[in-house]
């Protein structure tokens, strides 16, 4: 009795929480759209974003750095050489899942690597870009 509570806990928590990737794109794409009327996430773009060298950060001129020409394969921090799992979706199907986990990461890498923070349209379209890659 009571651990099925807790397990009923346990998914309405989680479910709190998950989205999907789409679900995650949308929110952005729609956050763009308010200054970009009829704004549409673009894979290409976010592509061009991914693999853009913007030599801010010494040793990790590119979001490339860390998570390799192919977002698809395992990638490894430039720093510390620890193992980080693929951001492709296709590859990893918990990544952009968990809306708090997608605005941290976002957060600090677009400011160490891009040295500013990205805007709704480049997390739309990078977004878009790791659920279209394969
Ligand atoms: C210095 C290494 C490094 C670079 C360069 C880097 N990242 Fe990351 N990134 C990480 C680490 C570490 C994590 C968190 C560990 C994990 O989720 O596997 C992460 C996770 C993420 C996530 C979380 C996705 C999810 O739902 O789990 C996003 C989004 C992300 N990075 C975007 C970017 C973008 C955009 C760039 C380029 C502007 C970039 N990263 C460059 C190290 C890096």
């Amino acid at each position: 009795m009571k651990r099925s509570f807790l397990l009923a806990l346990f998914l309405v928590s989680g479910g709190l929480h998950a989205e999907t990737p789409g679900q995650i794109l949308q929110h952005y794409a729609s956050e763009a759209g308010k200054t970009q009327p009829g704004f549409t996430a673009s894979a290409q773009r976010g592509e061009r974003l991914y693999r853009q060298a913007f030599s801010i950060a010494e040793g990790m001129p590119a979001c490339t750095s860390c998570h390799t020409d192919a977002p698809t394969r395992t990638g490894q921090h430039a720093i510390t050489g620890k193992r980080i799992q693929p951001l492709a979706v296709a590859a990893n199907s918990e990544r952009f899942t968990e809306p708090a986990k997608v605005e941290k990461w976002f957060g600090r890498n677009c400011r160490e690597i891009i040295g500013r923070p990205c805007t709704a349209s480049e997390k739309a379209d990078f977004i878009a870009f790791m659920s279209e890659v394969r």
